[in-house]
């Protein structure tokens, strides 16, 4: 999948084989997992066997997770973008909006920038007519995100013992939002 996004601050692309060590850096810290089930990666084969997920998405579905790179310093930050998810709410497959950063890059808004540039390029480049996100209602930076982002709050529901919100967008709010 060949896919590039630029923003002030950011690129967003596919990722690759190479990002393997950002993985593992970002997936091996507890504090990265407190709200995804609190099981940080110990192995970076586990991290190679992420990318190769994301990759095989890229390839049957025309979408994925993608990169983020710092442009001043080159560096890979976290990832960001559209995921089609069929397992988080079992009867309903759906367009996720996600993202997760290394700490180092907390507190900056570069989650905020990121999802900005997928969210477009879902509404206007794949045309998606609607994309969900869920967030533990403890993660109070995710749910900033999202609320920040016009994201609205349609609904709860529990994910792996905990309580999480569910929140939606369409392209006509979007749109809405962007005049
Ligand atoms: C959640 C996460 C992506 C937020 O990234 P970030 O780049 O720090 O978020 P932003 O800087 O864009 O913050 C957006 C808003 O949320 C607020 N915020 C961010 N983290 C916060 C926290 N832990 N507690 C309270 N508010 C927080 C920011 O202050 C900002 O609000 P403001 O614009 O009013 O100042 C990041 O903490 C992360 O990667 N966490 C681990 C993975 C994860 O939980 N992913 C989400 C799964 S649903």
């Amino acid at each position: 999948m060949n896919v590039y996004l630029e923003t002030p601050r950011l690129i967003l692309r596919a990722v690759k084989e190479e990002d393997a060590p950002g993985f593992f850096e970002l997936d091996s810290d507890p504090e990265v997992h407190k709200f995804l089930g609190n099981k940080p990666v110990k192995d970076i084969k586990e991290s190679e066997e992420a990318i190769k997920y994301i990759q095989k998405q890229y390839e049957e579905k025309g979408i994925g997770r993608l990169a983020i790179i710092d442009k001043a310093s080159k560096e890979f930050v976290g990832w960001s973008g559209l995921k089609y998810e069929t397992v988080v709410r079992a009867d309903f497959p759906y367009y996720d909006l996600g993202y997760r950063l290394k700490k180092k890059f907390w507190g900056k808004g570069i989650a905020t920038e990121a999802a900005i540039a997928s969210l477009e390029y879902g509404f206007l480049q794949l045309r998606l007519e609607e994309i969900y996100a869920a967030a533990d209602l403890d993660n109070m930076g995710s749910n900033k995100v999202l609320q920040k982002l016009g994201m609205k709050l349609v609904d709860q529901f529990e994910y792996c013992q905990a309580l999480h919100n569910w929140y939606k967008i369409t392209t006509a709010e979007w749109l809405a939002m962007s005049s």
